[in-house]
């Protein structure tokens, strides 16, 4: 955050305490967020739910009814996103920012149905569960430069965030970092069978594989070299990389597949949005 600690943003309500919205709340606490200025909303919470209420001494509620709010966020499945803004708008007012990071609801949806200009969408990976998420967003016609300091440092306890000036993006992150952790869960999938062929057992097979994702992750988070110099570094003339590289870089390769891949994801975020 720019010029703001998370102690001083009034009280956030966050809308959905489930797998998202818990990583998101569990990473504001740890930012400093006190656990007074945070009320998680959800009628049916989860023992998950539950848990983290009695754990950070933050209040769980089924419903906002009566809540103050400075900052909402919401959380909630996109299905259920509409009816949850009609039962939300007597709460909502010229006073709140109001942060979404449902998948396809859109910034004019979101602002006709809680009658405010004043919001920013917003889209997670999961990663943010453990701190390390990368999140797109962008800001609404009525968010104010300080508005949009509150929602990065918010976001960014989840991790990186990335602004966007058009919405369109959104669909485009969806499909790049959004959906990208499980791109690479299957990459992993990939190596260990072809490990697997080359006669590991699958544990062997799957323990070499996802470690070597975890360390390959760990050194770009050390190293802030480009990926392509950390290919290279490994990469010696004539030897073993070079010839799998030869594979996976050629016609056909991992850059066409992965373009594919990101353009699947990205028309099918566009369609849900419709
Ligand atoms: N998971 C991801 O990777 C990811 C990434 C980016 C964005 N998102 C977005 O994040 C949002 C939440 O996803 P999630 O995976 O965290 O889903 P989730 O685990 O199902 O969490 C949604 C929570 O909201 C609760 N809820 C339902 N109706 C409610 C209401 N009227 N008021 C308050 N809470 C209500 C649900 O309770 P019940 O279970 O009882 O219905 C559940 O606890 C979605 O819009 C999704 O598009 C998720």
């Amino acid at each position: 955050m720019a010029d703001r600690a998370l102690k001083d943003i009034g009280p956030v309500v966050l809308i959905g305490a489930g797998k998202m919205g818990l990583a998101l709340a569990g990473g504001w606490i740890a930012a400093g967020l006190p656990a007074n200025e945070l009320v998680l909303v959800d009628p049916n919470a989860s023992e998950a739910a539950h848990q983290f209420a009695e754990r950070t001494g933050v209040r769980l509620v089924g419903s906002a009814d009566g809540v103050l709010v400075a900052v909402l966020v919401l959380a909630v499945k996109p299905q259920v996103m509409l009816s949850v803004l009609g039962d939300l708008q007597p709460v909502v007012g010229a006073h709140t920012l109001v942060i979404s990071i449902a998948a396809g609801i859109s910034l004019a949806a979101i602002s006709a149905g809680l009658e405010t200009q004043r919001v920013v969408r917003a889209m997670p990976n999961t990663p943010a569960q453990v701190g390390k998420g990368t999140t797109g967003a962008v800001a609404g016609p009525g968010v104010r430069p300080a508005d949009r300091d509150i929602a990065d440092a918010l976001l960014r306890a989840a991790g990186d965030v990335v602004w966007f000036d058009d919405e369109a993006m959104i669909d485009a992150v969806t499909a790049v970092s959004g959906s990208g952790p499980a791109y690479v869960f299957h990459f992993v999938e990939a190596l260990a069978a072809a490990g697997v062929r080359q006669g590991f057992s699958e544990e062997q097979a799957m323990r070499l594989a996802r470690q070597t994702v975890i360390g390959a992750a760990a050194l770009l988070e050390a190293d802030p070299s480009p990926a392509a110099t950390l290919r290279q570094n490994v990469t010696s003339p004539k030897g073993t990389t070079e010839a799998a590289l030869g594979v996976l870089m050629g016609p056909n390769g991992l850059t066409s597949l992965m373009e594919k891949t990101v353009m699947a994801a990205k028309l099918r975020s566009e369609e849900l949005g419709r």
